[in-house]
């Protein structure tokens, strides 16, 4: 096959800046050792927890992971290709920040959504997240904050808190104001991923934390931390948790 020489020198071109840009390709995925030194200083685990809040806040869609119900828990009457039994999927979802307390996600739960079936089954589930900047720069994606919650999920029972649920909820996100629950077309109801564990990539492993961040150190983190944040790329600084809320 024959490349065209220009794509092939702008590639070069382009990929030279990138590449000054970049860490050594063994930090790509992981932390120096203990006894090497980045010239970076690495964020402590506090700190990556005050940018997963900041994330957890300003983004409002992410990935929810469940498995398949092996094919005996499965109900007959639905069409499914045999075989995914312990498959794992990742969907799109809506979630929104409305328990800023707890840093536990609220999600819209329809009954006919495979995250959802899979849990009812007995899936484990996470929410997994990334951070967009948003001054309309080039960033390497690799390089970005991006992490995932570990937990379970949780009906939220009490009426008067599912009201200012609804409101948080459908000013992240418009549309979801036709399928709240009590809408005439699909069964739907409020739940809270009670976040356990978070497994955090910070971005490139010489100057980011890689690893798990205690709950303790996720749900420690406060209003005023989270305020006074700054993700990489962020349009403004001014971007307070009270515009938000
Ligand atoms: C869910 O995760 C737990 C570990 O926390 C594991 O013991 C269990 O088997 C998992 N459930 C499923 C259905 O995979
Ligand atoms: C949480 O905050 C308390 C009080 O500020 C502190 O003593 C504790 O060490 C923190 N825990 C973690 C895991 O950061």
């Amino acid at each position: 096959m024959r490349v065209n020489n220009t794509v092939l020198l702008s590639l070069a071109l382009v990929s030279s800046s990138v590449a000054s840009s970049l860490p050594g390709s063994q930090y790509f995925f992981s932390n120096p050792s203990a006894d090497a030194t980045s010239g970076f200083r690495i964020p402590t685990v506090h700190e990556s927890a005050i940018q997963a809040r900041r994330i957890l806040h300003l983004e409002n869609i992410g990935t929810l992971s469940t498995v398949f119900p092996s094919e005996n828990a499965f109900q007959p009457l639905e069409q499914r290709p045999s075989g995914l039994g312990g498959v794992p999927i990742g969907l799109m979802d809506y979630y929104a920040d409305c328990e800023p307390d707890s840093g536990n996600p609220t999600i819209l739960a329809l009954d006919i959504a495979t995250s959802f079936k899979n849990v009812a089954a007995g899936s484990n589930i996470t929410l997994s997240l990334r951070w967009h900047p948003q001054d309309g720069k080039w960033h390497s994606a690799a390089s970005l904050p991006r992490f995932s919650l570990v937990g379970h999920l949780e009906d939220i029972d009490d009426d008067a808190s599912k009201v200012g649920l609804a409101t948080c909820f459908v000013k992240n996100h418009p549309d979801a104001a036709y399928w709240l629950p009590g809408n005439r077309i699909h069964t739907s109801r409020w739940v809270r991923l009670v976040v356990e564990d978070i497994y955090w990539i910070g971005g490139f492993g010489d100057r980011a934390y890689i690893g798990w961040i205690p709950v303790e150190a996720y749900q420690n983190v406060t209003q005023q931390d989270i305020d006074d944040c700054k993700l990489p790329g962020e349009k403004s600084s001014s971007w307070g948790w009270s515009e938000w809320l």
